[in-house]
């Protein structure tokens, strides 16, 4: 069996989940944590029994620390990225990979110039009815797409975006925009990955209901790279926080889910009712892992980013790609920047 690889983790918000995950994962290691909030620091430190590190130039000197977990504010992992990869270190980065598709690109460039590999945070392309609901399109069980929808009507209160932790929130400069970018970015991910891509997009944002720079609330108009068109709305002002809503329209039938459950599976054919009974029965009374992401930010479930830990082990010891890697994270930033284009033009834009 290899060798348990070191972790280090910098960024101890979001950062404290990734430390769960490490500490679950087979063959990882948490060796050390990094924040230059002390508070957060030390607790953390002290619950996994690792090195503490205020300085992150310094915890990547420590040669124990072979993979460093960027969780630090959104607009700042293409440059602590770009940190690890020139110390050497592996990589496991948060989402959105950073907020511009120019930044991304100076991280691929220095992970490629360093030889090191790279696990994006898109948990929710694991679960396994998105699985499910991604082998349906890619079968071409659902016949040619029609409309890919999703809906992320969420509630933040105003405390989310205030203090220490809180005002980089729906900033340009750190979080590259609001419920789009930072709540909403997993969405546009999961239908980009279900439906194959987006082509051009439009948009429409602003700020609704709280007193912050970027937006509280967007809506798009997708147009994919295989014809369908379909509607992202993403918010952090619907009290009290309602679930996630996934529908997917295929010439052969529809397929409708909630962040966690399956609501609808409708696909014709002889086997149309027993397929239904079959995937209600397990993906309809599924357990909501993550009852409260809706209102409360830290109810993630660390599940997913267990795997994607175990996933990048995996790679480094076995010389292959992560199974997401930074190109295909890239694309949900291309397409969000692309909204916010829109948004201020009133035009239609191109992707890529
Ligand atoms: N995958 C998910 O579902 C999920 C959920 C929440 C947040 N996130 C992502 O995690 C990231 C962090 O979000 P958060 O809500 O935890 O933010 P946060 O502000 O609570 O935490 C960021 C931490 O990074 C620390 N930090 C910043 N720069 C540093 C540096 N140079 N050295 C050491 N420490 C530094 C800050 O002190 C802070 O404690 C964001 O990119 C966010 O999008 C992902």
């Amino acid at each position: 069996m290899a060798a348990e690889l070191g972790f280090g983790v910098v960024g101890l918000g979001m950062g404290k989940n990734h430390c769960r995950s490490v500490a679950r994962a087979k063959g990882a290691k948490l060796v050390a944590v990094c924040d230059v909030d002390e508070e957060r620091l030390g607790s953390t430190a002290e619950e996994y029994g690792c090195k503490a590190y205020t300085s992150y130039e310094e915890m990547l000197q420590d040669d124990e620390v072979q993979i460093v977990n960027v969780c630090v504010e959104s607009g700042k992992h293409a440059e602590l990225g770009i940190q690890a990869a020139d110390a050497g270190k592996h990589m496991i980065v948060e989402k959105p990979a950073d907020i511009t598709p120019e930044r991304v690109d100076q991280l691929i460039g220095a992970v490629k110039d360093a030889g090191v590999k790279v696990g994006c945070i898109f948990q929710a392309r694991l679960e396994p009815l998105n699985r499910r609901i991604k082998d349906a399109v890619d079968s071409g069980k659902l016949g040619k797409l029609i409309g890919v929808h999703g809906h992320l009507p969420w509630y933040r209160a105003d405390s989310y975006y205030q203090g220490a932790h809180g005002s980089w929130k729906g900033t340009w400069d750190l979080d590259g925009g609001g419920s789009l970018m930072n709540q909403g970015v997993h969405t546009v991910d999961l239908i980009q990955w279900l439906a194959g891509g987006v082509e051009s997009v439009m948009g429409m944002f602003g700020v609704f209901g709280h007193d912050i720079e970027a937006e509280d609330q967007t809506v798009a108009l997708f147009k994919f790279k295989n014809g369908a068109i379909g509607t992202v709305y993403t918010t952090t002002c619907c009290y009290p926080g309602l679930p996630q809503l996934v529908t997917i329209y295929g010439e052969n039938g529809s397929i409708m889910k909630d962040a966690s459950k399956l609501i609808s599976w409708k696909i014709q054919g002889e086997n149309e009712a027993s397929e239904e009974a079959e995937m209600l029965g397990f993906y309809g009374a599924q357990e909501d892992k993550q009852k409260n992401i809706s209102a409360d930010p830290m109810a993630v479930s660390s599940d997913g980013h267990t795997l994607i830990i175990e996933d990048l082990i995996g790679a480094i010891n076995e010389e292959r790609e992560p199974m997401i890697g930074l190109e295909s994270a890239r694309h949900a930033v291309e397409i969000i920047t692309a909204v916010f284009e829109s948004g201020r033009t009133g035009r239609e834009v191109k992707v890529g």
